[in-house]
């Protein structure tokens, strides 16, 4: 892959003009969107269908936890907006996660063609922005380390593709769980970036070379003066940190 298809952009924005003018700046230098709830709260499917007719892929980042039922029903609603890639929490079970695949693949089949694919599943570790403290608060006697290889476990036993996790378990990770495996790294920071409320950060280079995917930048894109300079110099630090 490209470094251009190993980034995915968050449009943490809350209107579509927003959304459609830094679709139109970033794209085609970016090709992969990260619509999270602020945006589809907001707008809805419209958000997808904009990132979408400008030739860019959506990961539709909602992070499903419900019965299986329900979340089965959203994957869905997910699969026929014809999105590239969404998750789920891994903590809401393996029948859960399972379910959430097995209607992706039926709804994939059914809505949009059989051979078509469905999209790709994955599971939330820990949210990045939660560190060693926030397990203690929540009652969770592991290491964040732990937690996150747990859960990954879990992602595994449910057949979903991957997982979103911090750059600093990465690592650990791709060892455990193979080079197909998809890990999705948000958290990203160039040297020298605010960190916003990110706690468990990594640069775009340590991040590759740990064995991620994909790599999620909001603010360090979106806020930067000039969001396709700040897009072209991450590109050329990941192509740097991984030759084709
Ligand atoms: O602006 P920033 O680069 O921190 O944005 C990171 C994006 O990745 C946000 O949209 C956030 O919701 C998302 N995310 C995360 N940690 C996870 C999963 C998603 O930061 N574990």
């Amino acid at each position: 892959m490209t470094p251009a298809e190993r980034l995915i952009v968050a449009l943490d924005v809350a209107d579509l003009e927003s959304t459609r003018r830094l679709v139109q700046r970033l794209a085609p230098t970016v090709t992969h969107f990260k619509i999270g709830s602020e945006l589809f709260t907001a707008c809805g499917p419209a958000a997808v269908e904009l990132v979408q007719k400008a030739g860019a892929k959506v990961f539709l980042d909602l992070k499903f936890h419900d019965i299986p039922n329900t979340v089965a029903r959203a994957a869905r609603m997910a699969t026929r907006l014809g999105v590239w890639m969404f998750n789920v929490h891994l903590q809401g079970g393996v029948a859960m996660c399972r379910e959430a695949v097995a209607a992706a693949q039926e709804e994939a089949q059914k809505s949009r063609g059989s051979g078509h694919p469905r999209p790709l599943v994955l599971g939330v570790t820990l949210l990045t922005s939660m560190g060693e403290k926030d397990l203690v608060d929540l009652g969770i006697r592991k290491t964040v380390k732990d937690q996150v290889l747990y859960l990954t476990q879990v992602a595994q036993k449910a057949g979903l593709d991957g997982v979103v996790a911090s750059a600093q378990e990465t690592k650990v990770l791709r060892f455990a769980a193979g080079p197909t495996f998809v890990i999705v790294t948000p958290g990203i920071r160039p040297a020298g970036a605010s960190l916003g409320d990110q706690v468990r950060v990594e640069t775009p280079a340590v991040a590759l070379k740990a064995g991620a995917s994909y790599l999620v930048v909001g603010r360090p894109i979106t806020e930067a003066a000039d969001p396709v300079a700040a897009a072209q110099a991450i590109l050329q630090e990941m192509a740097a940190a991984s030759p084709q």
